[in-house]
């Protein structure tokens, strides 16, 4: 498999752009509580022991809701110090070793459920079939990565974020996940409703699978 490491340390992913922006409270993405589709999401899930990681999770208010709600095995991932540092002050009995400072494409273990809430758009659009195929490796047989992702008609001539069309995302994981959910949420929050797209995406079996 072609090694794409370098590819992963372009500009928006580099660790010290992320900790600058933290550092300058350039946050506008921070809406500051758990994403509604994403809280209605996890509601109907009943086993609370699957192993689920937030990657580019940032002040990370899913994971915070989850891990009230009795799930045993939230992740928390993000490139920068200063959102773990928060969530850490925040969210006092939340497992220390659950908060990992590190870069999502580094990352080697397994889990059940990803969690997507503006990592894919934040990331250039160069690394979208790298964050496809890395999602997939760190899915368990069956696991899923579910969440959001906000289009809009065009693609963003510059970002962070990086936003684009709907048709332009799917094409990096139609060929890796079947595509159980792909519509646009109904219960977004107001600045984002209508653009954005609720994703339930599930690994495919494999021969090896088994
Ligand atoms: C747009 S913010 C989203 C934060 C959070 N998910 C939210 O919705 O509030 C993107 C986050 O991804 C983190 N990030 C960027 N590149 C990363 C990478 N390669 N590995 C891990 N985290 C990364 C940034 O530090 C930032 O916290």
């Amino acid at each position: 498999m072609k090694d794409n490491k370098e590819e992963n340390y372009t500009i928006g992913s580099s660790k010290e752009f992320w900790e600058e922006m933290w550092h300058e409270g350039r946050t506008k993405w921070d809406v500051g509580y758990a994403a509604p589709p994403i809280i209605e999401y996890a509601n109907q899930l009943t086993d609370k022991s699957i192993r689920i990681l937030i990657p580019g999770a940032g002040n990370a208010y899913e994971a915070e809701y989850l891990h009230q709600n009795g799930f045993e095995n939230v992740y928390v991932l993000d490139i920068a110090s200063r959102p773990l540092e928060n969530f850490k002050k925040r969210v006092t009995d939340f497992p220390e070793e659950h908060l990992l400072n590190q870069n999502f494409f580094e990352h080697a273990e397994k889990y059940d459920l990803i969690i997507e809430q503006t990592f894919f758009i934040a990331l250039e659009p160069k690394l979208r079939s790298n964050y496809a195929r890395k999602i997939n490796e760190l899915l368990n047989p069956g696991g899923k990565l579910a969440g959001l992702l906000i289009t809009d008609t065009e693609p963003s001539e510059s970002g962070p974020p990086f936003i684009d069309t709907k048709e332009e995302y799917i094409k990096h994981f139609e060929r890796i996940f079947n595509i159980k959910v792909y519509e646009t949420a109904y219960n977004s929050i107001k600045p984002r409703a209508g653009r954005e797209m609720f994703i339930n995406f599930v690994k495919k079996e494999t021969k090896d699978s088994h």
